[in-house]
């Protein structure tokens, strides 16, 4: 039971790798998962999913640009669970589905959901974080989806999921750094070619995948567990000297 005793926030749990890390943490023992999304059907469905195989969740309404709803999502996590040892901020939008590259809105809808909304959670759960560690808790361990796009450039994405994205292994850096006097552990995770983001665009278009899988060593599409796999690594005391990492999960994409 690698998530025994522990506490859990995941954004984005409604769907993909978010909603395939929150069933396997609860699979794994976890005190709590809280799954949190703006999707309220599918994440409740995601919950009684997981109290339906005898795991532990609830769900939370949370866009995660909004700092009040963060706020109250943190505070509300620690009052009904007693604290939170890890977060995965996951919730994300692709930037595959825009026609112009540099479109002004779409830069500030990329950087607003993919990198405020993780500065917002690190702000809040390293705050909670902290305060449970002065009170004897062990730390925590906060997990930062960010992408392969956060260390390459594609010719074919928004710049602003790259910016978002690479905003995202630095955060994670920063955090490290700051933190680890608290107990608090900051890495981020770097998926490839994986099944589509629900906002997807060209990344979804099977002849352009098919292309993208002849520059992938494995030669095939990451699954959504393999990637919750190496979440549960960084959120378990497996990876008690480990932060800020970034953990690539590519099938090799990027080392060629
Ligand atoms: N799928 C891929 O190919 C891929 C590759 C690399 C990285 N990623 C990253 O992994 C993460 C998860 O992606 P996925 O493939 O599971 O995508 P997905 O579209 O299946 O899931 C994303 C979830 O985030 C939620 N979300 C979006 N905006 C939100 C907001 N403002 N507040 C709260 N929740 C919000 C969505 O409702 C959805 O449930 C994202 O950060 C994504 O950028 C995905």
């Amino acid at each position: 039971m690698r998530m025994k005793d522990k506490v859990a926030l995941v954004t984005g749990g409604a769907s993909g790798m978010g909603a395939a890390t929150a069933r396997l943490f609860a699979r794994e023992g976890a005190k709590a998962v809280v799954v949190a999304d703006l999707l309220d059907k599918e994440g409740a469905a995601v919950v009684a999913d997981i109290e339906k195989a005898g795991g532990r969740a609830t769900y939370m309404h949370l866009d995660v640009t909004d700092e009040a709803q963060w706020k109250d999502a943190v505070d509300r996590t620690v009052a009904q669970h007693g604290g939170l040892d890890v977060l995965v901020n996951n919730a994300g939008i692709s930037g595959s589905g825009e026609q112009d590259l540099y479109d002004t809105a779409a830069w500030n809808r990329l950087m607003g959901i993919n990198a405020t909304g993780v500065f917002l959670g690190m702000k809040y759960g390293i705050a909670a974080m902290k305060k449970g560690h002065a009170q004897g808790r062990k730390g925590g361990s906060v997990i930062n989806l960010s992408s392969i796009s956060g260390i390459t450039g594609q010719g074919y994405i928004h710049v602003g999921y790259n910016a978002s994205k690479g905003a995202v292994r630095l955060i994670s850096k920063a955090g490290a750094a700051q933190h680890g006097k608290d107990g608090i552990r900051v890495n981020s995770v770097h998926p490839g070619l994986m099944p589509p983001m629900r906002t997807s665009g060209r990344t979804a278009d099977p002849v352009m995948r098919a292309k993208t899988l002849k520059g992938v060593p494995l030669g095939r599409a990451g699954e959504v567990d393999e990637v919750a796999y190496a979440i549960l690594f960084l959120a378990s005391d497996e990876s008690s000297y480990v932060t800020g990492a970034e953990l690539v999960v590519d099938g090799g994409w990027t080392a060629i």
